[in-house]
């Protein structure tokens, strides 16, 4: 996928987009440098793109803030149907009438499908190309009044029943229901509960769910960070709704945060990053934790029950406390 994706960068790279998200991690780690712009929804892509592309843009596809019109985008195609579909909506404006959309993909990525919906969207012929594992599709724009793909309504924040009232909208990891496993960390909250007034990280903080759950009892200042843009303009959303003192702002597993700002840590790490499993990232989480805490600070984590948590933790903890082991999750209580 890496080499089909640089060959097809180098086509034209002036004139091109990359909307890049997990699949693009790759080359971008190799070392390709890219003389075309690139977009994409993940903060660590966006950090890592720095002076290796000519402008990188992060935003949850906002394609409306974007100052130039170009003649080509490049997208390896995403898990997420509603981003795919919400970036094959926007592609016309962006290129202009005869401008090219370049979609690529392995076979199980659901490149046949969209690559048909592309096309009716284009007012165009399907095309598709095998090359190796990977297929690309190439659908040039005839004209602007293809029929939208359903994107459910992808940039729209929206409040649920099933977050209880919290706003959240697509393109956020397990974006309308309540995780189990945070569920069981915040049944924990009342135990220990930092002092009034006190700075909590939430790390990982997705639409906020553990923030605003800890916020319910009692006042502290709240400093909420994710990798994923839609995520963070949900939390702010859910941190402005519910009158939650703090900020909200972006990071590669805290990497970017002030050292020893908090007294407590809350936190529900990925074991999948995007939908690609890194195995450092727990590791990462777990070790910006401490970092992030004052002397005698206390992180509070979540883990599926298969994550060994206590061995990874113990490099950069002191006090390593198992809470409770349920449902197939392990929560801890950190200290340093
Ligand atoms: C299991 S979810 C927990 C979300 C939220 N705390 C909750 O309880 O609903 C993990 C979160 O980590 C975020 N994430 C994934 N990789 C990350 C990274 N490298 N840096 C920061 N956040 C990341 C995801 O976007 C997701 O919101």
């Amino acid at each position: 996928m890496a080499y089909l994706l640089q060959e097809l960068l180098q086509e034209n790279p002036r004139e091109t987009l990359w909307i890049a998200d997990e699949n693009s991690k790759a080359l971008l780690q190799a070392g390709f440098g890219f003389t075309g712009d690139l977009l994409t929804n993940r903060w660590d892509i966006a950090h890592l793109a720095e002076g290796r592309c000519n402008r990188s843009f992060f935003s949850d596809f906002h394609f409306t803030e974007l100052e130039r019109r170009y003649r080509r985008i490049v997208f390896p195609v995403s898990k997420e149907k509603a981003v795919v579909h919400h970036v094959i909506n926007s592609a016309p404006h962006v290129i202009g009438e005869g401008g090219e959309l370049v979609l690529l993909g392995g076979k199980q990525s659901g490149i046949k499908t969209y690559a048909t919906r592309a096309a009716t969207r284009f007012g165009c012929r399907k095309s598709l190309e095998k090359s190796g594992l990977d297929y690309t599709s190439r659908l040039v724009l005839h004209s602007d009044g293809g029929e939208r793909l359903d994107d459910q309504d992808y940039p729209r924040l929206r409040q649920l029943e099933a977050l209880a009232g919290l706003y959240s909208k697509p393109g956020l990891f397990g974006w309308n229901k309540i995780d189990r496993g945070s569920a069981l960390l915040a049944g924990h909250f009342p135990s220990h509960l930092p002092a009034p007034g006190a700075n909590v990280v939430d790390l990982g903080c997705g639409y906020g769910f553990l923030s605003t759950e800890l916020a319910k009892l009692g006042n502290f200042h709240f400093t909420a960070t994710d990798n994923n843009a839609a995520a963070l303009l949900a939390c702010e959303r859910n941190f402005h709704e519910g009158g939650i003192a703090g900020v909200v702002t972006p990071s590669d597993a805290g990497g970017d945060l002030q050292s020893g700002i908090a007294e407590l840590v809350i936190c529900n790490p990925p074991f999948h990053q995007g939908f690609q499993v890194e195995g450092d990232l727990t590791e990462r989480f777990l070790s910006n934790a401490a970092r992030l805490l004052g002397p005698g600070g206390t992180a509070l984590f979540v883990v599926n029950e298969f994550i060994p948590l206590p061995k990874k933790a113990q490099p950069h903890f002191s006090a390593i406390e198992p809470l409770e082991r349920k449902e197939g999750f392990c929560t801890f209580r950190l200290r340093r």
